[in-house]
Parts: C-alpha cells; structure tokens; sequence
C-alpha cells in the first residue's frame, strides 16, 4: 500500500517504523517527518497543519491511505479535507476530534452517555466559578476548555491556587480563547493509564494498555510534559477491566457520537484514573474514570504499544478508517516493551537546538530500537531539533528485561545536556 503518515514526532516514526515491518511491504511517506523516518519512509516537506498542502499532495499522488498523528491537524479538519476528495484517511473528523479540543464538549458526552468521570461544571464568569468551589472540596481540578499544550490543567491543593488558576484563565486571558471558559472538576484519587482503542464508527478494539510519565524528573517531580517514557502493558490494568472499560468507557462514547451525527474512526484514547482499594472513590460511584479523551494516538505510549502489535497493521488501520474493524485486525505479542525518552537540557522550559547527536548505532547493537522525536540531518550529523530528542524502546520477555535494554541503549547516546528519567516503569515495579 501507499501511505503517507502525517506528523514529525517520535508518534510518527514509531507509526512509520511499525507499517514498515509489515510483511506485504510498503510504499512509506512522512510529512513533514524528521531524520529517522527519513531512513524508512519518503520525508515530504509539507507540515502536519497545512491541511491545503497535505490534501493537495494527496490528491496528486493518490496514497491507499493517510495515517494522522497529531491532534492540531485533526482539529483543523484534515480527515474531512481528505474524505472530501475520496481519499482515505485513519483519524477523526473534526467533529470528533472535538473529544480533546473542547474539555466541556468531552464532558458533555460523557455525561450524556453515563461514562464515569470526575463531575465539572463550566465557568464563563469568574465570580460564578470561584463560588462554585467550595461544593468540590480540596484539591480541585480548574480546567481551560480547549487546547493549550498540556498547560491549561492546574490540580490546585488550596482555594487561593484554585481561585488564581481561575483568574488567570478568565481575567488575565493567559490561555487566550482556550481558556475563555474554565471547567472546575473533581479531583480523582489513584493511578492513570492510558488505553487506545481503535475504532471504525461502531466497533472498537482496545490496544494494549500503557502508561506515561508526564513529570519531567524521577520520583514523578518537576513539571508536566509530553511524557519522559512509557511502558507497556500497564499493570494498573488488569485484564479483567479491560472489556469493561471498552463496554462503558470507550463504547458508549462511540454510539453517544453517532448519535450526535458524528461517525468516529481512529483511535480514541483514554486517559484514565484507576482509584485503589482504599483510596477515594469518585461521585461516580466507579473505580475507573475517565481523566481525559484525545482524539489520537499518544506520544511516547505509541513508541511502546505497536512494537507490541502483530500482524498487519496497515490492515487494521485501513479497515477502522473503512468501518470494517474486527478482532483479528488486533494481534498483540507476549514481549513487553519499555521506552525512555532523551530530552534536551532545559526541557519543558527553554532548551537549545542543534547538539551533535552519536551512539545511535551502538544503542541499536544493544537491541533498542530509537524512535527520533526531534531530530535533523545536517551533512553526515544528526543534530538536535526539539525538547524531546529521542524516544529509546526496549521489548523483553519480562519488563525488567525491557527496561534494561531501553536503559542499555540510553547509555549509548550523547549530545549535549542530554538528560532523561531513570525510573521508567517504577509504578509497575513497585507493585511486584
Ligand atoms: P489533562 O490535560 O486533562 O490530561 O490533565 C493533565 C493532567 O492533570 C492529567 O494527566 C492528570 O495527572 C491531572 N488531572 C487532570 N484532571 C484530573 C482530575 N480530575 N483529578 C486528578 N488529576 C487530574
Ligand atoms: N502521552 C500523553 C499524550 O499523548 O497526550
């Protein structure tokens, strides 16, 4: 098959990496894609939110398909440009992207659709939200409605931080139109994980279940970011839960769209909390709740679950796109898989650019396989060109086992003020 995979992140080699080991072979694009998928796929200089120039090129070059990464070209509505022109194209329609562009349109539908989630309200007027407040105990979650890169959620531990959150984002416009109406929700007790369920309009199958780093030091400190590592399967998941959380998580939403007129094909993912024995348990009632919805797959949880998939994978994400998906479009692998992402110093704050990266052939002699996250050629060099260079895979019999190859490699790489976490997969150790 022809495909192009739109987006420049280690989400993106990963998916360009993964239909790469697909035994029918073939025909990879990336736009605009970095150095590494410049190894395995054709970069086409076009970026990911030039949704003119992406459909343009498509429409020239008539790819079987387009595999979307990112959620801002999703949001921009690039799968309906494409659909227009008959092109195929795995990833929601604007409308259902709308999951994870608008925090209150997620909850709506949660609500609507009785999926348990942390009860909100929303807030235009910020003496109304400051007196809401106090119905919701401490902390309290404040929320910006739309999209403000992982920045517009603050768990405030006192009312003072949760009424500055509220007026940073209704008075002082620090958000600017994302942050024009606020969510005030409950806070939930326990542990996340993430499940990415892949749908085709009506059914879904849920990939194996994963769980991120967002704090940006070990022990889970510092501030949040794009996720310092992941690890895959997530023992907070037990396998018991899973058919529950496909039957009253990630189903209903699916018919609760449909309803509404959207027909939803791509991954839905969840952000869940997963309460333990003794820890408190939400209004809902439920132990599960949903934290979050994203309209796509997650970055690193991708760089950990598809090495985990069998099979063909361009099948099954042609088939969710045609609304054609089946359970044996899914074939997971007993290998466990742990990544460890290698950032540039300064990251999530101010970081510089350009540093000489080496040891990438020798991280690959120890059996890691290095996802490029942000990464430029230049001449023969490979040199740093984001916050999040490198994103570094290990698959083992046991996590342990996966976690020490991620690791083996890790020590292979160097640039400079190169830094990463050193406790990838922590929560799950600790459990054993
Ligand atoms: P979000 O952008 O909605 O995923 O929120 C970012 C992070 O804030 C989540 O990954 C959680 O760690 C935390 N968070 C968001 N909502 C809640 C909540 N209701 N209760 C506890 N933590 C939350
Ligand atoms: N790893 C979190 C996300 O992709 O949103």
């Amino acid at each position: 098959m022809k495909i192009l995979v739109v987006g420049s992140g280690g989400r993106e080699h990963a998916l360009a990496w993964r239909l790469s080991k697909d035994a029918e072979g073939h025909d990879l694009y990336c736009a605009p894609g970095n150095a590494g998928t410049a190894a395995i796929a054709k970069n086409v200089p076009i970026k990911a939110e030039d949704v003119e120039g992406i459909v343009y090129w498509a429409v020239e070059n008539k790819p079987d398909l387009v595999v979307v990464g990112p959620e801002a070209p999703l949001v921009l509505g690039l799968v309906d440009a494409l659909e227009a022109e008959g092109i195929k194209a795995f990833g929601p329609v604007a409308a259902g992207a709308r999951m994870e562009g608008s925090k209150r349109f997620a909850k709506e539908v949660m609500f609507a659709a009785g999926v348990p989630t942390g009860r909100a309200e929303v807030f235009k007027d910020p003496a109304k939200a400051k007196a809401a407040l106090a119905a919701y105990g401490l902390p309290v979650v404040i929320k910006a409605d739309g999209l403000a890169a992982g920045k517009g959620v603050v768990v405030a531990e006192t009312a003072e931080q949760a009424e500055a959150a509220i007026d940073d984002m209704l008075v002082a416009n620090k958000f600017g139109s994302a942050g024009a109406e606020v969510l005030i929700e409950e806070f939930l007790d326990g542990e996340e994980c993430s499940i990415l369920a892949m749908v085709d309009g009506e059914r879904a199958v849920l990939l194996p279940s994963s769980q991120d780093h967002k704090r940006v030091f070990d022990g889970d400190k510092g501030p949040n970011t794009g996720g310092m590592g992941a690890y895959s399967p997530a023992p907070v998941v037990t396998e018991e839960m899973l058919p529950e959380i496909c039957e009253r998580i990630i189903l209903p939403v699916v018919r609760e769209l449909k309803k509404r007129g959207i027909v939803y094909r791509g991954i839905l993912y969840a952000g869940l909390m997963v309460t333990p024995e003794g820890g408190r348990i939400a209004k809902s009632g439920s132990r599960v709740n949903v934290v979050e919805f994203n309209a796509r797959f997650g970055d690193p949880e991708t760089e950990v679950v598809l090495p985990r998939l069998g099979g063909s994978f361009a099948k099954a994400l042609l088939n969710a796109a045609s609304g054609n998906l089946s359970e044996d479009d899914i074939v997971v692998r007993p290998e466990m898989a742990a990544t460890v992402i290698i950032a540039s110093g300064g990251y999530p704050g101010a970081y510089e650019k350009n540093k000489v990266i080496t040891g990438l052939d020798a991280a690959a002699a120890k059996g890691a396989v290095v996802f490029h996250c942000g990464t430029r050629a230049e001449g023969d060099s490979l040199v740093t060109a984001g916050g999040r260079v490198l994103s570094v895979t290990g698959l083992g019999a046991t996590l342990r086992e996966a976690v020490d190859i991620a690791y083996g490699g890790v020590r292979e790489i160097s640039f400079e003020r190169a830094f990463h976490r050193s406790d990838i997969a922590h929560r799950a150790f600790e459990r054993s």
